[in-house]
């Protein structure tokens, strides 16, 4: 195991969620792409951010936006092919923006050349081998071989049709019928995966956000889950379907590649809430840093929002790795709507913004959250995600939160494509929302991402952990280990703050007699 730096950059970096589909469209096909974002780069250097987290570009047939990838070693020509990566990383680098992947190690598309082959061939054989098929239950084969449901609604697993055309064997998927899930005990598994690792590290990349950390390794027997028809993670500790121990040989697999490449950094997705079991992921040999889910459940109140923070930074220290920290992302509400929507979760938004970027440890901003973006209300009939489909339409998925990016202009799409047609319709009422609109404006949302964003550039240290600080009940105030006091007011009326004149460093909204009012938050320096 390499030795890592005391401050490793990811320990302290500011990332920025760039969902490609969403971001900017650069050939006019009314879906994002990279040329897009390389002609978008210099928002996220105006932003000041340290880095990019690039949902997957792969090779893919889309049926889950990227997560189902048909070649993990190249970039898809929807989003412009791998010379629009590589000039991506050649312009990002000279920005000083390093820039890191997502890699999707639980399944791969259906369109994958080992899942075509593994449908050509006989039961049993080495290609079958390389995910997880079994028969089915019954004489006949013809039920599922045990009650796991996919998360995105339905059963997990699909049956399908041998060469000689009789129903056949059933293969397991998670996710979409279209995800099937690799099998982890095959070594061909591994060994692939480490070649994509080389791969895009050797290309320039900086690390990976690892989707689905907590699943690939599966009990062995594939127990039924206690209740079947249980949404993803409502069994917690007991759903047979993720956090499997197994799943602790594979992290350190890819570990051993990372250290190869000592400024490189794996981001977990771990949606595990029990804290000894979040920190098992980050041990020494493992990945590097957790993503952490806590604010995202957490509602715009007091006392969840304080423990939310108290478990991640309680897991995070078991694990002796940095909190990590994220208000949202392309898989759940925004936290404008979450919050309350409209000028109030406006508001709380903006305060939340400020608590984000206070705490130690790397934040995370997905894109469109610097806008104050809220989730949008679509239409049955524009509706993408598989979850609608696969809930039999009781799901809306996650559609709302992935609408394009607003950059300039009164119409749609504003900026983001040529074409008016955007593969998700962008509202009507968004001219104010746009970066162009929000630039110059002292009070705009993306005005307090910059300030916030350039203020923790220069801060001596983050450290590890906080100090909470008598409050009000409806009122959080932590102190950061380099003076920094971070008082965000959640209740319902004004609250004084004890703010020597000269102090603030920065409020998300105006203060009145040195008085906090609800919806606020505010960085007082000692
Ligand atoms: C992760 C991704 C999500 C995707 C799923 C399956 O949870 O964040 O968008 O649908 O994995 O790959």
């Amino acid at each position: 195991m390499t030795e890592l730096p005391e401050d490793p950059w990811w320990s302290r970096a500011v990332f920025y969620q760039l969902y490609p589909r969403s971001f900017a469209d650069g050939d006019g096909d009314g879906v994002g792409d990279l040329h897009g974002a390389l002609a978008r780069l210099d928002h996220l250097t105006h932003l000041g951010v340290d880095a990019v987290w690039l949902n997957p570009v792969m090779v893919s047939p889309m049926a889950d936006h990227g997560y189902d990838v048909a070649d993990p070693r190249d970039v898809d020509p929807l989003f412009g092919g791998i010379d629009a990566l590589d000039r991506l990383l050649g312009a990002a680098h000279r920005a000083g923006i390093r820039v890191t992947m997502d890699l999707v190690p639980n399944h791969t598309s259906a369109a994958h050349p080992w899942f075509v082959e593994a449908l050509a061939s006989e039961p049993g054989s080495p290609a079958r081998e390389r995910y997880i098929f079994r028969d089915g239950a019954g004489s006949d084969g013809a039920g599922p071989p045990n009650n796991w449901v996919s998360v995105f609604g339905g059963p997990a697993w699909t049956r399908v049709s041998e060469a000689d055309g009789r129903p056949g064997q059933w293969y397991l998927h998670l996710f979409d019928a279209q995800q099937p899930d690799l099998n982890w005990d095959n070594p061909e598994v591994p060994a692939d995966l480490e070649r994509t690792l080389r791969f895009w590290l050797d290309r320039g990349v900086s690390g990976f956000r690892i989707d689905v950390a907590h699943g690939m390794a599966k009990p062995p027997d594939l127990p039924d889950m206690a209740e079947a028809g249980s949404p993803l993670l409502a069994l917690g500790r007991h759903d047979p379907r993720f956090n499997h121990d197994g799943v602790r040989r594979i992290h350190r697999g890819i570990r051993s590649v990372l250290d190869d490449y000592p400024d490189a950094v794996t981001v977990g997705e771990i949606w595990v809430f029990d804290n000894a079991d979040f920190a098992k992921y980050l041990r020494p040999d493992e990945l590097h840093l957790g993503f952490n889910f806590h604010l995202v459940r957490a509602d715009f109140d007091a006392a969840e929002l304080r423990s939310a923070i108290d478990n991640s930074l309680a897991a995070a220290s078991l694990a002796g790795s940095p909190p990590t920290w994220t208000l949202s992302n392309h898989d759940v509400e925004r936290e404008v709507t979450r919050y309350g929507g409209g000028l109030v979760g406006l508001a709380r938004a903006r305060a939340m913004a400020l608590v984000l970027l206070a705490l130690p440890g790397p934040a995370f901003i997905y894109n469109g959250s610097e806008l104050g973006l809220p989730n949008v209300e679509l239409p049955d009939s524009v509706l993408q995600d598989p979850v609608w489909e696969r809930s039999g339409h009781t799901e809306r998925g996650r559609d709302g939160c992935r609408v394009p990016i607003p950059w300039s202009g009164d119409v749609v799409p504003y900026g983001f494509s040529t074409s008016p047609d955007t593969w998700l319709p962008m509202p009507s009422d968004w001219g104010p929302l746009t970066v162009a609109a929000q630039q110059d404006d002292s009070s705009s949302m993306l005005t307090l991402y910059r300030r916030a964003i350039a203020l923790r550039k220069g801060r001596s240290r983050l450290g590890r952990g906080i100090c909470w600080l008598p409050s009000d009940p409806g009122v959080l105030a932590f102190r950061c280990e380099d003076g920094l006091t971070c008082v965000l007011n959640a209740g319902a009326a004004a609250v004084p703050v004890p703010v020597p004149d000269g102090k603030v460093v920065l409020a998300s909204g105006p203060l009145t007699d040195a008085a906090l009012p609800p919806d606020t938050a505010v960085w007082i320096s000692t």
